[in-house]
């Protein structure tokens, strides 16, 4: 990517309302082809740097789970890439998940702004831990909340949770929820 004088981005935008660029939508198809013939016992970290080298994006990397990586775009919003087939999941199934959900959880939800395969991008939102010790009993709270509604919240844990500008608990990692209690996912809890 590359900035003018005022640090906006230059490059070649599609008029999709898209905030990636095409160049940077290539480098992710890129980057999600090759992912695919990576070696089965590659490392993690090995995978990272491979994904980093390859993406070759100029956003800061402001976070990574086992699964995706997470660059910061600047404006509010984040961007995911999978990292591995589990991550090209917990994409899918989040658009999936915030597209379908009923309206009432949706507020206790990381909203997506857009995605493509094997990547997704949602608001930016603060996960500073501090908030997260406070409120241990808001996540139990939650966890009820998503069962009420239909969606089981696999995987609901301190580090996938933050807070919004109201300082509201929100998922920002619900890539393994599921609304379908058919879920092979469940099958590995039973
Ligand atoms: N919406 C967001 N706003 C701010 N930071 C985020 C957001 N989503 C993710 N992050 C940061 O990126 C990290 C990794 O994201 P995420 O948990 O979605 O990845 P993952 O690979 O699916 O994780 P896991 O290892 O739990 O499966 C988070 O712990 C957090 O620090
Ligand atoms: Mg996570």
């Amino acid at each position: 990517m590359l900035l003018n004088n005022d640090g906006e981005k230059k490059g070649q935008q599609l008029n999709d309302g898209s905030m990636l660029l095409r160049e940077e939508r290539q480098a992710i198809e890129l980057w999600i082809a090759k992912m695919g013939k990576q070696h089965f016992f590659d490392t993690p970290t090995q995978r990272m740097t491979s994904a980093t080298n390859t993406l070759n994006l100029q956003y800061e990397m402001i976070g990574n789970g086992y699964n995706r990586i997470v660059f910061d775009l600047n404006n509010g919003y984040i961007l995911k890439v999978a990292l591995n087939e589990v991550g090209m999941i917990s994409n899918a199934n989040e658009a999936y998940i915030y597209h379908n959900c009923r309206e009432e959880v949706k507020k206790y939800i990381c909203p997506v702004r857009e995605f493509g395969t094997g990547w997704i991008i949602m608001k930016k939102m603060d996960t500073n831990v501090r908030h997260a010790l406070i409120d241990y009993t808001k996540l139990i709270k939650l966890e009820i909340i998503f069962l009420i509604y239909g969606i089981v919240p696999i995987d609901l844990r301190i580090a996938n949770v933050a807070f919004s500008e109201k300082n509201e608990m929100v998922v920002i990692d619900y890539g393994l929820f599921t609304m379908d209690l058919k879920s092979p996912v469940l099958r590995w809890f039973v």
